[in-house]
Order: structure tokens, then sequence, then C-alpha cells
């Protein structure tokens, strides 16, 4: 299978995964990139399901708006029920490297309020230890000097990612060359950088539940 085949795979049993639970009364968080992307247009098959759901970047309100699915400010909100979204990197404890899109941010919010956190990923997304792909850092623009010269001092290399500014007007620096095996420290003490908005280590509140595409068909992993 492709690896677009398996993210499809996953996107779907995201949807039944969470389909019986539904109610009238439930509120879907929807993370960002192209497996959330996936999910988004399996839930518009089922839009008349949908009470509502918040978004974690405007790319994907736009996305869930398009199929005609309500979209709500988080602030509005009172709960979220699930959240489901991909990741870049996840270890067996479902803790995960995301932002590849640049949405970090607003899906760390997300993912803060949300009972239960379902990420769906490829295989090719499980690793040993974190930190193969990037961490991506977003930073206020005035102190990417400053944030980058921290990062340094922490063993990695940080690298501006040109040309992108945030849904939340800020800046991204990818740090590479940066082995994670203490992803619970690294995340807190990336975070005490003043100046770091956030970073996409989730680790101090991981994936509930990993719906993991592989060649022998969807796995559901839990936190090891
Ligand atoms: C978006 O900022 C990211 O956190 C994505 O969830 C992550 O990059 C996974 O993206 P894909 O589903 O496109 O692989």
């Amino acid at each position: 299978m492709t690896q677009d085949e398996l993210k499809q795979a996953v996107a779907e049993a995201a949807l039944e995964y969470i389909r019986p639970k539904l109610d009238d009364d439930s509120v879907i968080g929807i993370g960002t990139g192209s497996t959330a992307n996936m999910f988004i247009d399996a839930l518009g098959g089922i839009k008349g399901q949908v009470n509502a759901c918040v978004a974690s970047s405007e790319a994907s309100a736009d996305r869930l708006k398009s199929h005609g699915i309500p979209v709500y400010d988080l602030n509005v909100v009172d709960k979220v029920d699930f959240y489901i979204d991909g990741a870049d990197e996840s270890n067996a404890a479902l803790q995960l490297i995301k932002g590849g899109g640049a949405a970090l941010t607003r899906e760390k919010i997300v993912t803060a309020v949300a009972e239960e956190f379902i990420c769906i990923a490829d295989e090719s997304k499980l690793v040993h230890t974190l930190g193969t792909f990037p961490l991506p850092v977003e930073v206020i623009p005035m102190a990417r000097s400053h944030v980058a010269r921290e990062l340094v001092k922490l063993g990695g290399d940080p690298i501006y990612r040109e040309g992108v500014i945030t849904d939340n007007g800020n800046i991204i620096l990818d740090v590479y060359n940066f082995a994670i095996p203490q992803a619970l420290a690294t995340e807190a003490k990336i975070n005490g950088i003043t100046g770091v908005v956030t970073n996409g280590l989730f680790a101090l509140k991981p994936a509930d539940v990993l719906l993991l595409g592989t060649s022998e068909g969807v796995k559901t992993l839990r936190a090891e």
C-alpha cells in the first residue's frame, strides 16, 4: 500500500472509532495536515451526525466549512470530546513530534482541552527515539535569534523556516540533529526559553490512542 492509502485507512478507522460515541452534544477537535484532511473528508460523509467541530488551523476550518460542517471558536464550547490529528513522529509511549504544518500551537491548545486524543498516522511515523524529524518550535519573531542561540546550547541545529508565518503571526524554527530520548524534560525545557510560544513535542500530554496504518491493516496502539 502507498503512504496515502495507509493515511486514508487510518482516517476511515478514526471515523469508525468515534462514530458510535457521537451524540447531539459532541464536539470534535480537528487537526491539521494531509492525514487530518482525509479525516475531514471522511467526516463530510456523515456531516448530518456532526454537532460541532473546532479546528486547529484556518486551513482545517476552511476545509470543514467547505463540507458544510459547523466550526466553532474553541472559546464558545465547554468541552472537546475527541481530538483527531496526525503526527510527524510517535514513540511507543505515544509521545509525538508535531508541527510539520506549522499548526503546533493551536494543535496543542485543542489537545489540552480534549478528553481523548486520537492520533492517526501511517507506520513510517512510529520511531524508537523521537528526533529524526526536525522539531518545530513556534517563536515570537523578535526573539528568533535569542531562541536559536538557546536551542544550540541544548545541542540542536535550529533552522529558520523561510516564508512561513503561523496562524498566530509567529515564525518557526526547526531543530535538526536533535535526538530526544527524554521527551518530557525536553518539552518543558524548550517551553521555558523566553520567546518560545510552544514546541512540537507532545509528551506532557501525549496521544491516548494511536491508529497506525500498516500493510497488515490498522493497528490500535495505547501508551506502553
Ligand atoms: C501539522 O502542524 C502537523 O502537526 C501535522 O499533524 C503533522 O505534520 C502530520 O502531517 P501529515 O498528516 O501531513 O503527515
